[in-house]
């Protein structure tokens, strides 16, 4: 069987490093917001070309802290593409604002700025932009939007860890972003974590006191509403030792992107992801009308695969009532995207054929035709 990911092949492939960083760890002084966090915290900033950079429990919590030290709460509303993990969602829930979906474009599957400036009401405070699949949202194009109402952006980069647009890294356009470090992500460790980074010290400083308590720097005095939201010491470490590979890493699945896109561009009723250039394939999602029908193929053919996402989030229960606007392209793509396997320690050295045969599998579903 390929599997659709698997991230303790990631850890394998580097364990010598990791197993010193674990080791580090235990041998103390602190388990909690130690060395590990402080070192992490500081490569990650510099690493995402921002000034400050915060260890969280989660990319959910990521979001949250982002929101709620940024003002957002009851009566506010946040736009963001219904396209999406529910974690973007219940971050603009947890802070008592109201998720607002809006479309998303057909060929970037991310947000669509004509279809947020539709949705902005006297209510709107922010918009929350999602690098889908580790694909560039139109961040000038938001921006300017934001700018025209007053909105805060918060970019949702738990899919583009390293991931650049015209040159620029995502995560430096809007106010803050925020990561998560969920095993299956570009850049992820064995359990929760995730961070936020920003350019605004005071965000940060807030965001820093929401994740422990409330406290004030170095006290232990809760001075508001606070949680405990850190990034662990272990996971911190672990994070350390894989980040000088993430940029290779997105290279290979950049590699591979291209293979399957050779293998399968003939083919009239497969729909590839979109080409950019700073893209690092979270995910490689193609589309097919009968994607059910393919899952199953290919899972008959030993080939692991993950529907992302479905239903759009303006149909969970949770969120219900969010849609902004009709969402067909958005219940389109919910309907039809498959993401192939594409992490590079599944898909192994070119010589393998891995993404070959996974292609030639897909190519003879679709060429078969409906049933
Ligand atoms: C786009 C997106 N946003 C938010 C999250 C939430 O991150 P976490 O699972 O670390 O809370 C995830 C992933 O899990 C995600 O893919």
């Amino acid at each position: 069987m390929i599997p659709q990911a698997a991230p303790p092949r990631r850890i394998a492939r580097f364990r010598p490093e990791i197993d010193a960083a674990v080791s580090a760890v235990l041998s103390g002084p602190d388990y909690i917001l130690g060395a590990a966090v402080d070192a992490f915290e500081t490569a990650f900033a510099r690493y995402c070309g921002r000034g400050h950079g915060i260890g969280v429990a989660s990319g959910t919590d990521a979001l949250a802290l982002t929101l709620r030290a940024l003002g957002i709460g009851p009566g506010d509303e946040v736009i963001l593409p219904a396209l999406t993990f529910a974690g973007s969602a219940q971050a603009i829930l947890q802070c008592g604002a109201l998720p607002r979906f809006v479309e998303v474009d057909a060929a970037s599957r991310c947000i669509d700025p004509a279809a947020v400036a539709d949705a902005v009401t006297a209510r709107t405070t922010a918009i929350m932009p999602v690098h889908l699949f580790g694909y560039p949202a139109d961040m000038p194009a938001l921006m300017a939007i934001a700018g025209r109402h007053g909105l805060a952006v918060v970019e949702d980069c738990a899919q583009s860890h390293g991931a650049t647009l015209e040159g620029r890294r995502l995560g430096t356009f809007g106010h803050a972003a925020a990561y998560s470090f969920y095993p299956t992500k570009n850049l992820g460790c064995v359990g929760d974590g995730g961070a936020v980074v920003t350019d605004d010290a005071a965000l940060a400083g807030r965001v820093r006191s929401l994740r422990a308590y409330g406290f004030s720097p170095g006290g232990r005095v809760s001075q508001t509403l606070g949680f405990n939201a850190r990034l662990d010491e272990i996971h911190a470490a672990i994070l350390l030792a894989l980040l000088p590979h993430c940029d290779a890493g997105n290279a290979e699945r950049r590699a591979i992107a291209a293979r399957y896109r050779a293998g399968l561009a003939a083919c009239p009723s497969i729909v590839l992801p979109p080409e950019a250039e700073g893209c690092v394939h979270h995910q490689f999602a193609i589309a097919h009308p009968d994607r059910d029908r393919l899952k199953e193929h290919l899972a008959g053919a030993g080939i692991g695969t993950a529907v992302h996402y479905a239903p759009g989030l303006h149909r969970h229960p949770a969120f219900a009532g969010g849609a902004a606007h009709p969402l067909p392209i958005t219940e389109r793509l919910s309907d039809t995207l498959l993401s192939l396997p594409i992490q590079p320690e599944v898909i192994g050295d070119v010589a393998d054929e891995v993404a070959e045969r996974i292609a030639q599998a897909v190519l003879t579903f679709a060429e078969a035709g409906p049933r």
